[in-house]
């Protein structure tokens, strides 16, 4: 559901890049590679990039977007034969990837098995809801769609101490666990409100209530995020874990 603005990522990528040290020649396994965008921005830098997703369509858009990396179709909870995928790698990354897997601890085995000894793991994930203005744009809505069931099972990765206990049982060194903060910038109303109406909880609030009882109220709960230019701004923190294969 929420619209994210293009390029919001690249702090980010730039961050886990800089933490792991990738620079010429740096041998990169990126894990849940999607698009390709941290495959592009660490050739870039010159490093030996691998990518693997289970989604063929985004394997496919990452291959044209990068040509210089190469890209394949897998289950990151099943890497196969690491030299087969051309490793071991002086870094794996799993950006973005921990909390959209069934089994992150299985998933960082595998990434801890596909480094050198001694090699960078790098991993991202959003930090907690409170600390993420981008849910503003469910409570934004909340009068309208039925409220989420809290999760069942173990706490959520966005809790860095769980992040690092994942970590330590996949056999990693956690060297630290960073924040970096990542702005979402919309320049108008309207980039905030189209896709967020257009989402299928948005049709749903407008169903209910009237598109503009839904945009007031949209607008309502973004105020405090607009800027003086006009636009909106959401400040969203994310944790990046930098840890060591043994
Ligand atoms: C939120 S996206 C992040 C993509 C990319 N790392 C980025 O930062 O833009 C999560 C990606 O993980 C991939 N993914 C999820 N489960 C996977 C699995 N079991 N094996 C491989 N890829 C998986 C999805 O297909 C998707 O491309």
């Amino acid at each position: 559901m929420t619209p994210e603005p293009a390029g919001w990522d690249v702090p980010l990528y730039a961050h886990a890049l800089d933490a792991s040290d990738v620079g010429p020649g740096t041998s990169v396994l990126d894990l849940g590679c999607g698009t390709g965008e941290l495959a592009a921005a660490a050739a870039a830098r010159g490093a030996r990039v691998v990518g693997v997703d289970a989604d063929p369509d985004a394997v496919k858009i990452a291959g044209d977007a990068v040509p210089g990396a190469s890209f394949r179709v897998a289950d990151v909870h099943d890497l196969g034969p690491v030299d087969a995928l051309g490793g071991p790698f002086a870094v794996v990354a799993a950006v973005q990837l921990l909390t959209h897997v069934a089994n992150p601890l299985r998933v960082l085995r595998e990434a801890t098995r596909a480094a050198v000894s001694g090699g960078t793991l790098v991993a991202s994930v959003w930090g907690r809801e409170q600390e993420c203005d981008v849910r503003a744009f469910g409570e934004a809505l909340a009068p309208w769609v039925p409220r989420r069931r809290p999760a069942a099972g173990p706490p959520s990765l966005t809790d860095p101490d769980h992040l690092r206990k994942v970590a330590w049982l996949a056999g990693l060194a956690v060297a630290g666990i960073d924040e970096v903060v990542c702005d979402f910038d919309y320049p108008d109303e309207g980039a905030v409100l189209e896709p967020l109406l257009a989402s299928a909880l948005g049709r749903r609030a407008e169903a209910g209530a009237g598109r503009d009882a839904v945009r007031r109220a949209v607008l309502e709960r973004f105020a405090e995020y607009r800027t003086a230019g006009g636009g909106y701004r959401l400040r969203n923190v994310f944790r990046v874990l930098v840890a060591h294969a043994p």
